[in-house]
């Protein structure tokens, strides 16, 4: 079971992650199948994954011919036995509902071979709670990609506690080799790594937008010239290395206290969920859309991720 002989890969669950996992994973040399239960998902993807890289041929990041050659090894299955009958590593994407990704990792069994990994791409399920009804949870492992996952290079590895460590290893290896930072996650803490520290960072950041502290806009800005702009390049830890624990430890005293520390979802958020105003998919949530804006947005959001992902291949390979 070890990373270099993992080549095939199936991918189930064709929308907003399941796409971009394929499509990274045909990037990075492996064979992949996919399967969605929708029909629209299955019939956008290739074109979905065409567009993605093309925006990373028009970036400079990649050739045509690479880009070719990824969309080939690419294949949209009939059905999810067909999506996996071969498959080495099986990562589902599909709703984030516990009954679901139980009854999936219950299911799955049946149609793969013995020593089939099979992995969950859940934001906060772990495997102790989606693959509880897997009659060989030894196989089965978190990895947490993040949006949009073709582009954002973490995938967090999250072992269950049957999980052998062969499975882990090997996750670990195959992400590696895609081109993909794989970090491991030593205890499935609900939430696993990055996403408490997000929630805990948006805990804050809607406090300070209800007080009125400053606009939607100016809050976005500051965040993503301050903290946004300087851990791309240093981790949370180092920065208060080099900033001074002396120092950190003396602000952590005086702001700790003040910051919000209760656990509803702020009523303004749940009155917005609640009208339909989701964000950029529904028109308007805290900031107001078009289409046309979501597309720009995401292009440029899209295009400064290729351009900041290739500055710093460039810099691993140097440094
Ligand atoms: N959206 C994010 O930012 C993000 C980030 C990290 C992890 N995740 C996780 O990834 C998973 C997928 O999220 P998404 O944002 O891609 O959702 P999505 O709704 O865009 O896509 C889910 C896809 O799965 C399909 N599906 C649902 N149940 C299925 C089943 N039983 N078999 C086959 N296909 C099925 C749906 O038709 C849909 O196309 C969730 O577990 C989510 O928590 C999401």
């Amino acid at each position: 079971m070890s990373s270099p002989h993992i080549n095939k890969i199936a991918v189930i669950g064709l929308g907003r992650m399941g796409h971009g996992i394929a499509q990274a994973f045909a990037a990075g040399g492996c064979s992949v199948k996919g399967w969605d239960e929708s029909p629209t998902a299955r019939q956008s993807a290739r074109k979905r994954i065409r567009s993605n890289l093309s925006g990373f041929v028009n970036h400079g990041a990649m050739t045509d011919t690479d880009a070719t050659a990824a969309l080939d090894r690419f294949q949209v299955c009939n059905s999810q036995a067909e999506a996996v009958s071969d498959a080495q590593f099986v990562v589902e994407a599909i709703a984030e509902v516990r009954e679901v990704k139980v009854e999936w990792f219950r299911q799955i069994e049946s149609l793969i071979s013995s020593d089939t990994i099979v992995a969950s791409n859940s934001s906060t399920f772990t495997v102790r709670e989606s693959a509880v009804e897997m009659k060989t949870p030894e196989r089965a492992i978190v990895t947490h990609w993040f949006n949009p996952p073709h582009l954002v290079p973490t995938v967090e590895v999250v072992a269950g506690p049957n999980t052998k460590e062969e499975v882990t290893t090997a996750t670990i290896d195959l992400h590696n080799r895609i081109g993909k930072q794989a970090v491991r996650v030593n205890k499935e803490v609900p939430g696993f790594l990055v996403n408490r520290v997000q929630i805990a960072m948006i805990r804050e950041v809607w406090d300070l937008y209800e007080q009125g502290v400053a606009s939607a806009e100016d809050i976005d800005r500051a965040i993503r010239g301050s903290l946004g702009f300087r851990l791309s390049v240093c981790g949370p830890l180092s920065v208060c290395d080099f900033g001074g624990l002396d120092i950190w430890s003396a602000v952590y005293a005086r702001l700790i206290p003040d910051l919000r520390r209760d656990t509803d979802v702020p009523d303004w958020v749940t009155n917005l969920v609640e009208a339909g105003s989701c964000g950029a998919s529904s028109g308007d949530g805290i900031h107001d859309y078009t289409p046309e804006s979501v597309k720009d947005q995401s292009w440029q959001r899209d295009e400064l991720m290729i351009r900041l992902q290739t500055l710093m291949n460039g810099e691993s390979q140097t440094g």
